[in-house]
């Protein structure tokens, strides 16, 4: 298993209900190591390109609404095999169908207000994490 590193967003459902903390703690519990962390706002732009893979999806709007409705956490995770183990510390996208213990399965409201986004390869890591930080803000 090599080090990787995975995008993370905290999204508006969580910063609305101060959630930051306890989320960063179920991921450092799980062993992810936090590198680069900033609370932004998302612009109408950057969260339509962010999402352009899911632009035909009839969720899109609602998405894209929802991603701009309030601040979010974006950050770079690092650690051992980081893009799958942050996919198994989120849970699934639906929380109806999140495991036990998961950050989804604690926090999330609906498929669509979920709490968290993680990278689902290496590749979209690399490409996502360049969209919102420059490698000098990623301290290891
Ligand atoms: P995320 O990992 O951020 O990537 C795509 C997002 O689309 C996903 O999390 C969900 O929050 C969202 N999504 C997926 N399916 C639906 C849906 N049916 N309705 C609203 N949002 C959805």
């Amino acid at each position: 298993m090599a080090t990787e590193r995975t995008f993370s967003i905290l999204k508006p459902d969580a910063t609305a209900r101060n959630l930051t903390g306890a989320v960063n703690a179920v991921i450092e519990e799980a062993g992810l190591r936090i590198v680069a962390q900033r609370r932004i706002r998302m612009s109408d732009a950057q969260a339509k390109k962010f999402y352009e893979v899911h632009a035909e999806r009839p969720f899109y709007g609602e998405l894209v609404e929802f991603m701009t409705s309030g601040p979010v956490v974006v950050q770079v995770l690092e650690g051992e095999n980081a893009v799958a183990k942050y996919r198994e510390v989120m849970g699934a996208t639906n929380p109806a169908q999140a495991a036990e213990g998961t950050i989804r399965q604690k926090f999330a409201k609906s498929v669509g207000e979920n709490t968290v986004h993680g990278s689902d390869s290496l590749e979209n890591a690399g490409i996502e994490i360049k969209q919102f930080f420059d490698e000098k803000d990623i301290v290891g």
